[in-house]
């Protein structure tokens, strides 16, 4: 049994909103968001057969701690695909993307919205290609995913709370994409090529560039070159 209490909705804006007004442990889960949001500001389009939930945490202190816990808990869902997490948090199978996540503050709230692309994916991003789990054949019920991710995500949570983020990050590089090999990060105004070398004891991505000098970016997105 898990603690969280699950509310199917028809339609909403984004189930990040409507969690903002739920109490603690609750999770939404929509068939169909009008406003869906991504990451920096981008669109999450997603066909009805998706998973579109968003759960309801009281604020920690570490917010960010959050992604990680909440991508490894959906790789673990769908280990069965052998996903790869690519900092900090898209989920890919074969180097497509089929799940996000978005942390959101609210008050004294933190919403952990995820998406995964069950029955279909979008064909025209300009970011990366996505895929979905039907086209693996293995599109399962989104209330059972739901469940699964949620289980694992307690269980993800109930380890940091007891050994700290140092387990976490060990669990989390097991299925890191491009560890050891050359990427190129976006940032907000520039971008930075590199060797991936992990992440560090925060979260944070190091990256050694071509004058070897090792760099820490906390934010940008993830290409492999
Ligand atoms: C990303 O990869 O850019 C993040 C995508 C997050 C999408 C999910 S779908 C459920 C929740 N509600 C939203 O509006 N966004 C997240």
């Amino acid at each position: 049994m898990n603690v969280f209490t699950i509310k199917e909705i028809q339609t909403c804006t984004s189930t990040n909103d409507e969690a903002k007004h739920q109490p603690f442990y609750s999770v939404i889960l929509a068939e169909e968001q009008t406003n869906g949001r991504g990451r920096n500001g981008r669109t999450w389009v997603s066909g009805k057969g998706n998973l579109m939930a968003s759960i309801v945490l009281p604020k920690p202190e570490s917010a960010y701690i959050y992604s990680f816990l909440i991508s490894l808990a959906i790789a673990q869902s769908i280990a069965f695909l052998s996903p790869r997490i690519k900092w900090p948090n898209d989920i890919l199978v074969n180097g497509k993307k089929i799940a996000g996540i978005l942390l959101e503050v609210y008050d004294d709230k933190l919403i952990i919205g995820f998406g995964v692309n069950i029955q279909e994916h979008p064909v025209d991003t300009l970011l990366y290609e996505a895929t979905d789990l039907k086209e693996h054949g293995r599109a399962v019920e989104k209330e059972k995913l739901l469940q699964d991710i949620l289980q694992n995500f307690q269980f993800m949570l109930e380890l940091y709370q007891k050994k700290g983020f140092q387990q976490i990050r060990l669990e989390w590089l097991q299925f890191a994409m491009g560890v050891g090999k050359r990427i190129s990060v976006k940032l907000l105004n520039s971008s930075i090529e590199g060797v991936f070398d992990g992440i560090n004891e925060d979260g944070i991505l190091i990256l050694t560039d071509d004058n070897g000098k090792k760099q820490q970016i906390t934010a940008g997105d993830v290409f492999m070159i």
